[in-house]
């Protein structure tokens, strides 16, 4: 569970993230569930700095980024066991790195997009991964405000093989003002 003081210090304390404080609180705060978000995927890590702060709510954490040599945070002090696998997200080999770091639970709580922007990176992305999150689990997106992720998420509201809680129901964080975290959770 991330309270909001340690929210605030590991912000403080920030690495170059281009998240909004009101929307990764937001989203932290509001949309997942601390007693049930125990497994997280994260697509694209850059900085790390929204790495730190999944490994704050999860007891286990994968995060993919084709370059990890912009990482400037350190797993080691990352607070829940940490599997950092670089490579393409949606390459077979990445693919299968992520299912064999997931051991034999393959269930994911969390998944976070935000690796390429593009709509077939987005979307691909989504294919790819969205097998692994559970029934109730949230998917959610970075940088809506981009035109290949916007694009993506009105094609993914369209595709008939992906189901919402609701219909029409991508949600922006509460705070969402600029770049926009979108997410929903898997039926
Ligand atoms: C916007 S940054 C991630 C920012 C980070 N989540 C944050 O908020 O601090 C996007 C990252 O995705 C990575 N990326 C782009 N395309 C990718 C792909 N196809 N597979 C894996 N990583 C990718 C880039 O290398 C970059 O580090």
């Amino acid at each position: 569970m991330l309270i909001k003081e340690r929210f605030e210090d590991l912000w403080e304390t920030r690495i170059n993230t281009a998240q909004r404080y009101d929307e990764l609180w937001g989203l932290i705060s509001e949309v997942l569930n601390p007693n049930d978000t125990k497994t997280i995927l994260e697509i694209g890590i850059a900085f790390g700095g929204t790495t730190r702060f999944w490994a704050e709510l999860a007891d286990r954490l994968i995060a993919v980024d084709m370059d990890l040599k912009l990482l400037v945070a350190d797993p080691d002090e990352f607070a829940c066991e940490t599997t950092l696998i670089e490579g393409n997200s949606r390459e077979i080999q990445t693919v299968e790195k992520v299912y064999k770091a997931l051991g034999a639970k393959k269930v994911v709580d969390f998944l976070f997009v935000d690796g390429d922007h593009s709509a077939p990176g987005c979307l691909g992305d989504v294919e790819c991964y969205y097998d692994l999150v559970r029934s109730g689990g949230i998917i959610a997106f970075h940088d809506i405000e981009f035109s290949g992720v916007r694009d993506a998420m009105f094609d993914l509201r369209q595709s008939e093989w992906f189901e919402y809680t609701e219909e029409g129901t991508f949600q922006d964080a509460p705070g969402t003002s600029t770049f926009g975290i979108t997410w929903f959770r898997k039926r």
